[in-house]
């Protein structure tokens, strides 16, 4: 964090005002599982005095082989939860069902993307499906505790092979399928994972991308990888390597469907996901099994209100946490049904999703900023051809929203009745944390709202005081919670240093988390999210969250998306450049009109100190794969134009050749 000439150690300035609010109908309210504001308060009040109790009673609603005798353990920085409890997750969303109404309800309804095939699998399906796979990694050798990387595209597959480690207590670590064959190889290697399992290739954007050939080439130096496991999907050549390689359908064919579901301890590691992290070698997070599913059934349940009757459709990709916890573990575990599309949001149109919808009556909505501003840039002809009516709950991940995008989203996809769930959490953090209870809480745009129950979130100075209101600071978490990340696999000097350094146990607590997170609590104590404080700068003093400044530029109306970052500037100590993308239908006239225009229209709405120094219109972006922009890139080119750091996780490396050629 830069250091700061404010008044207030450790305090950032915060210059966005947002003073619309919005509640739920009452006849939402009336159905939700926490019906009422009042309500939400009383648990949240009980559940801050005791977490622990608070979290024991979420995890008595799984099923447990054996019950904790230890709910709760802390030896700063490793948590144990539920300890000598015996649990399966995959038993939890699948067996668990079994016994039910539910065993013949559709689990999974899944939507490939060329010719929109469709495939549903009821609970009694999908579960024979993973019996049967966890039938194939043991009889490759697969035992439990080893590692198996999962490296494939949005198919049921997928999720079935998660579900099937889960099952026999194998460590799943699923690598997103459009990283490169190098980012695979590094992620097996750091998990030393000994199987891997993937496809012939992936649909995406009306072409095939190839996933085996990417396999291959990571596999040439993987000496920990026995056997790997090949999807066809698409079709395409693949070489298959005797001995190593093995065909899914050939295996699954003959394979033995009686597989119990092995009881594991609560803490027994279900998963390792990387980390892109904004610097260095990626971070391999680890979750363990009983607090983490505890955490995700409990918040699916409260967040989306989810209902038997509900379909939920989550566009993340499986390979994001979001994916993990929120298509796969928590609403299976709630016995819900998911929908899950393989594809693009724009093949063959823009208008993928909200056909989507359509033809299935869609309940219950989850996406990213990033995809929601570019639904604003396609232009609202899109959601306007289709009957959305069926929705009844839309909610947002990933990056803070800027206020003008909710309130689009709210009129032309949530049509000004759907509660709207912006939801702050991280895949550290394993499941939400910061987001309204929707038939409960009142909705500001742009803001998380207030911390679940059993989160004790706070916003606080460098030195550990908290924050007035307004004041903007640190994100806190000041009491463990069940689906925290346990450690970095093989790093556990790191994770101490990463999360757990800044707000070391003093007299009074026994240490805090640290989000790496900046943000603010409002007069009404709500929380706003600044973004990660490396993205936050000293304007002339003022520590700005550029989130903000960039919530300005989008609530013009040219503007689709910008991206603020700061450049060292003699004079204010860091000036602001502001990046932009217009709108397609666009036609700007004068473009340093148009920048003039814009610098006056961020002074108006936030005030000067605010004002972007630089304007630089652009046609993309640099991005992350999961759609986040890379300021850390554009913070390099304003600062001279080489690029230094880690750029694997960069989705389209013209834009950045293009932004570097367009500087003055
Ligand atoms: C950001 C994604 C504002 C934040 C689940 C966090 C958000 C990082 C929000 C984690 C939100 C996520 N509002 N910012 N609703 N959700 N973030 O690990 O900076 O991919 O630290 O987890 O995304 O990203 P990750």
């Amino acid at each position: 964090m830069a250091s700061s000439s404010s008044n207030r150690q450790g305090s950032i300035s915060s210059v966005q005002t947002e003073n619309r609010t919005f509640s739920p109908s009452d006849e939402f309210s009336k159905k939700a599982h926490i019906p009422s504001a009042k309500k939400l308060e009383s648990i949240r009040k009980k559940a801050a005095k005791n977490p622990v109790e608070f979290w024991e009673k979420q995890a008595e609603s799984l099923e447990w082989f054996r019950r904790w005798n230890i709910a709760f353990k802390w030896k700063h920085p490793v948590a144990e939860w539920f300890g000598g409890g015996k649990i399966n997750i995959s038993y939890n969303c699948l067996d668990r069902h079994l016994n039910t109404w539910r065993r013949n309800k559709a689990a999974l309804i899944w939507e490939g993307e060329p010719d929109g095939e469709i495939r549903t699998f009821t609970y009694s399906q999908l579960h024979h499906e993973v019996c049967k796979c966890a039938g194939v990694l043991r009889s490759l050798g697969v035992k439990k505790s080893d590692v198996v990387a999962i490296y494939m595209g949005m198919v049921p597959e997928a999720v079935i092979a998660m579900l099937a480690c889960a099952r026999i207590g194998a460590t799943h670590n699923v690598v997103f399928g459009g990283f490169s064959a190098e980012a695979l190889r590094e992620r097996i290697n750091d998990s030393k994972a000994v199987m891997l399992i993937t496809q012939d290739g992936a649909f995406r954007r009306g072409t095939a991308v190839n996933l085996k050939q990417a396999a291959d080439a990571a596999l040439e130096h993987c000496p920990s990888i026995k056997h790997s496991l090949v999807l066809r999907r698409t079709g395409g050549e693949v070489t298959m390597k005797a001995g190593r390689d093995h065909w899914w359908h050939d295996l699954m064919r003959g394979a033995t469907s009686n597989i119990a579901a092995e009881p594991l301890g609560s803490e027994h590691p279900h998963f390792i996901l990387y980390t892109s992290g904004s610097t260095g070698k990626p971070k391999g997070i680890l979750h363990t099994t009983g607090g983490y599913l505890a955490h995700v059934a409990y918040t699916t349940k409260t967040v989306f209100d989810i209902k038997d009757d509900d379909l939920y459709f989550c566009t993340a990709d499986i390979g994001w946490v979001t994916g993990h916890s929120y298509i796969v573990y928590g609403p299976l575990a709630n016995g819900a049904s998911v929908l899950m599309y393989e594809g693009a949001p724009n093949f063959p149109e823009p208008d993928r999703f909200w056909d989507i919808i359509e033809r299935h009556k869609v309940t219950i909505f989850y996406t990213a900023p990033t995809a929601i501003r570019a639904f604003i840039r396609w232009g609202d002809g899109y959601p306007l051809k289709h009957d959305l009516s069926s929705l009844r709950l839309i909610g947002t991940v990933g990056e803070p929203i800027n206020p003008e995008a909710w309130m689009w989203y709210r009129t032309m996809i949530g049509k000004n009745k759907c509660p709207i769930v912006d939801t702050w959490w991280q895949t550290e953090t394993g499941g939400i944390m910061i987001a309204p209870v929707p038939g409960a809480t009142d909705t500001k745009p742009g803001s998380a709202t207030f911390a679940l129950p059993g989160i004790l979130a706070d916003v606080v100075r460098k030195d550990g005081t908290s924050c007035e209101p307004n004041e903007g600071g640190l994100l806190v978490v000041k009491h463990p919670w069940p689906g925290m990340a346990r450690t970095i696999f093989g790093d556990k000097e790191r994770y101490k240093e990463t999360y757990w350094s800044n707000f070391p146990p003093t007299k009074e607590h026994q240490g805090w988390y640290f989000t790496g997170d900046g943000a603010r609590k409002d007069t009404d104590g709500y929380f706003w999210i600044m973004g990660r404080v490396d993205d936050v700068v000293n304007v002339s003093g003022h520590r700005l969250g550029t989130a903000e400044v960039e919530s300005a530029l989008v609530s013009h109306p040219y503007v689709a998306e910008a991206a603020v970052v700061a450049k060292p500037d003699e004079l204010k100590g860091n000036a602001l450049v502001a990046f932009v993308t217009l709108k397609a239908n666009i036609t700007a006239g004068d473009l340093n009109k148009l920048k003039e225009e814009l610098r006056n229209h961020v002074g108006v709405e936030i005030g000067h100190i605010a004002k972007p120094d630089e304007i630089r219109f652009t046609e993309g972006l640099p991005k992350t794969r999961s759609g986040k922009i890379m300021r850390r890139l554009l913070r390099e080119i304003v600062a001279g134009g080489v690029i230094s750091g880690d750029t694997t996780t960069l989705e389209d490396f013209s834009v950045l050749e293009k932004l570097r050629g367009d500087e003055e």
